[in-house]
């Protein structure tokens, strides 16, 4: 049996082995986080497999067939080298590093190797994606709107955009992929951010709020906004609006899409399937399609499934995919530093 190992024992890599836990043709075989009790209680929830301190220890223990590296975005870089050495193949949490260069490199040497990636971004593996990814081909989309406003998240990291990368890179960078996912690729950004709001969070030093001007390379523009400010789940708000010149689609992530503007008639015309199941309705000229999966689950069996069978087509997000989003992302940030436009340059 394949063998598969965690680095980063905290809030994510419990995401994961709860998936895991269900697996039947995988052994859970190495657990590895630099607070050791956080490796034991991995051992203890998974009955089985060894906890480690050490990565490059575990590697030379365990010998893992794939590896799942979920540690903070700051500690990126010795891991995926040393797993690319190996030839492990290998998940990597998103953000996949706060520095550019840092990611091309690793990218590069997983190229040289033909290494099997994933990135955690899930979002992509739900079924809406797919409704959404038809109705933005078949409609000329002239405006995104992105809208992400929540809390500020418990871990310590977070809050400190040094280590975290800041809101937009750590946590909005689901949001984001998907738009760039959905419509293509930005050309340039031009992004505001503001502090001073988020005042009672101790060690707190990141942007509050952001909103950027985004052009397209197929010519739409976009609007993306984010914010950690909120307080109550009132003050919350996820939504991508894909709008054309005739109909308009909103995409609430892992949840429902509504499309507005296609008459029942014209839905069928426009190639939706009304499957007569509940998961689909048409209501006057609004169109409501409920997702149906677990995203999460698929992204991580697909990239198991990746590594069993040797084919990586499935895969929604390799680490080459997912650099071109960090590229994006640390445009964004780039231009909240220099206060001017930022090309946003793929390398
Ligand atoms: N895909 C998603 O939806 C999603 C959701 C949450 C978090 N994340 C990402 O996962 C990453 C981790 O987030 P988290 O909330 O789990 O953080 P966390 O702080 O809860 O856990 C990270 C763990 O990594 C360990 N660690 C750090 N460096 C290590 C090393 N060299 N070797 C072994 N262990 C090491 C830490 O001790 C800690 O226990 C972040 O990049 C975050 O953005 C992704």
């Amino acid at each position: 049996m394949k063998k598969l190992a965690i680095i980063g024992c905290g809030g994510i890599g419990t995401y994961h082995l709860e998936h895991f836990i269900e697996y039947t043709d995988i052994e859970l075989a190495g657990f590895c986080d630099l607070i050791p009790e956080r490796a034991q209680s991995f051992v203890e929830k998974a009955g089985c497999g060894q906890a480690f301190t050490d990565f490059r220890v575990m590697y030379d223990t365990v010998k893992p067939d794939m590896v799942f590296i979920c540690v903070p975005p700051y500690c990126h870089g010795d891991i995926e080298f040393e797993t690319i050495r190996r030839g492990i193949p290998m998940f990597v949490e998103k953000p996949v590093a706060l520095d550019l260069e840092l990611a091309y490199q690793i990218r590069n040497e997983i190229q040289k190797k033909r290494l099997i990636t994933a990135v955690g971004l899930q979002c992509r593996y739900a079924s809406i994606v797919d409704d959404t990814r038809d109705f933005v081909n078949k409609h000329r989309v002239t405006f995104v709107d992105m809208v992400r406003m929540g809390g500020v998240p418990g871990v310590e990291w977070w809050r400190d955009k040094k280590r975290s990368g800041g809101q937009i890179v750590e946590q909005t960078i689901h949001n984001i992929d998907m738009v760039r996912y959905m419509i293509g690729e930005p050309v340039e950004v031009y992004t505001m951010a503001a502090r001073g709001f988020v005042t009672d969070v101790v060690n707190y030093d990141t942007d509050d709020v952001s909103t950027t001007t985004v052009r397209f390379e197929c010519g739409a523009l976009g609007s993306l906004s984010t914010g950690c400010y909120a307080t109550t789940g009132e003050a919350f708000d996820s939504r991508i609006t894909f709008s054309a010149r005739d109909c308009r689609l909103d995409h609430y992530i892992l949840d429902t899409v509504n499309i507005y503007g296609l008459a029942d008639e014209q839905a069928g015309e426009n190639g939706l399937v009304f499957k007569g199941d509940g998961t689909m309705q048409a209501g006057g000229s609004a169109v409501t399609i409920k997702d149906k999966v677990d995203a999460g689950r698929i992204c991580d069996r697909t990239f198991v499934d990746a590594v069993l069978t040797g084919d990586p087509s499935a895969i929604r997000s390799p680490y080459a995919d997912a650099v071109r989003t960090m590229e994006f992302v640390m445009a964004m940030n780039k231009s909240i530093e220099t206060g001017m436009p930022v090309k946003v340059i793929h390398n």
